[in-house]
């Protein structure tokens, strides 16, 4: 929870994010999701990439199917084609039996240069060439330039180095989310401004003075995930330049 400024909603342009689309109201990461988020007028769409044993890259939070489909088992361990075969709408609603879980290609090809896009490289651990892939993928589309408002982060620091050397075009985002005072330090902030553009920390560790501090070093930062009006109000008045939401519509 974040605690409330007694301040009068400044006139603060912001970029209002729509967190895996729409989630609050579809199947996360799915085209429903993602049109939906669209037609609550976001600036940008949240995603979240992993890779199939066949190293294609997906759009899915987590790194099984258990959760958010009718099937089991790791990512990983299913090919593009077996992963799409799986129904990643049902277990959210009926009325959305048969969406399926997108592919990065099928994704950019539907969204780039319609709206910003915000991905996440989830686990990159799990997934070796995952940051090459990406990029690869994105250099192949021409969507290397910053008009094209395409910006990748990643909680994984070491990830996010090796992205911003082979696509030093694309702003970088660092998500942090750890409790504690200091939750990130002067210092590394300093240390991580070489590579980075934003520091989006999850929105319970969110306080004028990180906001300020974010600020200080010359980076941006954009919140993570925000479910209520009164905190959305709090951001603005704090000058974040992003919200991330599962509820557009309250931005
Ligand atoms: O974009 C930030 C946020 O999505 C990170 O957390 O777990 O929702 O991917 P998560
Ligand atoms: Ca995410």
């Amino acid at each position: 929870m974040i605690t409330r400024l007694h301040l009068k909603t400044k006139d603060h342009s912001f970029m209002k994010i729509g967190h895996r689309g729409a989630a609050g109201y579809c199947p996360e990461n799915t085209f429903a999701s993602f049109k939906k988020a669209l037609d609550l007028g976001v600036d940008y769409l949240e995603l979240d990439i992993q890779m199939t044993k066949d190293g294609e890259l997906v759009v899915i939070h987590d790194s099984t199917v258990n959760r958010t489909t009718n099937g089991k088992g790791k990512v990983k361990d299913f090919t593009l084609k077996e992963i799409q075969n799986l129904d990643a709408g049902s277990w959210f609603h009926s009325k959305f039996a048969g969406e399926k879980i997108p592919s990065l290609s099928e994704f950019l090809d539907e969204f780039a240069g319609k709206i910003g896009i915000l991905l996440e490289l989830k686990k990159p651990s799990l997934y070796p060439q995952i940051v090459e892939k990406t990029a690869e993928e994105l250099m192949r589309r021409k969507l290397t330039s910053p008009d094209n408002q395409i910006i990748v982060q990643s909680f994984d620091r070491d990830s996010l180095k090796r992205f911003h050397k082979l696509l030093p075009s694309i702003p970088i985002g660092v998500l942090v989310k750890n409790a504690g005072v200091n939750i990130i330090s002067n210092k590394e902030l300093r240390s991580i401004a070489s590579y980075v553009s934003y520091v989006n920390p999850k929105i319970t560790m969110v306080n004028k003075r990180l906001i300020k501090r974010i600020h200080y070093h010359g980076l941006k930062t954009i919140i993570w995930t925000v479910k209520k009006k009164n905190d959305v109000t709090t951001l603005k008045n704090l000058q974040v330049e992003g919200i991330i939401t599962d509820f557009p519509d309250l931005c």
